[in-house]
């Protein structure tokens, strides 16, 4: 442990999978208290208790983000239990169908926004407000490289990447002087469950994939907690409102 957020609460939403449980075992590695939100019950409770195995303080809270009344619950059972809120990534998301634009459903488009864009929204509303009383705090948000340029049959988690950059840029700006940065990542193909779904276990489209980033592979989860951890501290203390791009030179080709 490195004692870097002793002390600390942090937040992570989809915590039990992917880049969420990065993000939340890197916390838990830095000292900090770890708050898992996610849908996934069983998977969550086992990270809690993996981290709590290592005399850490670790709880899990099922919580559907795009739900009003579970995501108020939860910061109120984050506060009740650890008293503060110092560091949130708004994480969970789903890709949604793969469909073109004029042949995808409106549930799709519906679910989509309200998970990924609505989710991150509601969950920001909240803790902020605890982290305006707080006197301070970090959020980052996960957007992605999809948010900056388009991908043919996504056009709904697109818009919703998108999205999530204009609202981290505009709550940035009028939480900075409340001591709270706010920046948002834009991962890059991470190899995770959400990828795996995608690339359903065809070599050749995992080839196809990972011939997508100039660097040669996909990316792995831990690096881009590694970046949630750095915008949340004191390291990143002057950087506000940035869509932080981690994808192996995807965008840049
Ligand atoms: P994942 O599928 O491994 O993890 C997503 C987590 O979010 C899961 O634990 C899931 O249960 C949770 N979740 C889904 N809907 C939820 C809801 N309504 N309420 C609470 N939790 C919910 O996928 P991954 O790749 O770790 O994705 C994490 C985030 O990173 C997502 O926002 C995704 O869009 C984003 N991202 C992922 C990239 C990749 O290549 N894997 C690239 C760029 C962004």
């Amino acid at each position: 442990m490195n004692n870097t957020f002793r002390d600390k609460v942090a937040l992570i939403t989809g915590g039990a999978s992917g880049i969420g449980k990065a993000t939340v075992l890197a916390f838990a590695e830095a000292g900090a208290k770890v708050v898992i939100a996610d849908v996934l019950e069983k998977e969550g409770e086992e990270i809690a208790r993996s981290i709590q195995d290592k005399a850490n303080e670790a709880v899990f809270i099922k919580t559907d983000v795009s739900d009003t009344t579970q995501v108020r619950s939860l910061i109120e059972k984050t506060i009740s239990r650890f008293q503060r809120l110092d560091c949130a990534c708004n994480n969970a998301g789903i890709e949604g169908e793969n469909a073109l634009t004029a042949e995808s459903s409106e549930e799709n488009w519906d679910r989509v926004i309200a998970i990924n864009l609505k989710g991150i929204w509601l969950c920001m509303k909240h803790e902020l407000q605890v982290m305006v009383k707080n006197g301070g705090g970090a959020i980052v948000n996960m957007a992605s490289v999809a948010g900056l340029v388009g991908f043919q049959g996504l056009s709904a988690y697109c818009a919703s990447k998108g999205g999530v950059i204009s609202l981290t840029q505009t709550a940035a700006l009028e939480y900075a002087q409340h001591g709270i940065r706010i920046n948002a990542v834009c991962p890059g193909i991470i190899r995770t469950a959400m990828v795996d779904r995608v690339i359903g276990g065809d070599p050749k489209k995992e080839e196809q994939y990972t011939a997508l980033e100039p660097i040669g592979r996909l990316g792995k989860p831990e690096e881009i907690a590694k970046a949630v951890l750095w915008l949340c501290s004191d390291e990143a203390s002057f950087v506000v409102g940035h869509p932080m791009v981690i994808d192996g030179g995807f965008v840049v080709q």
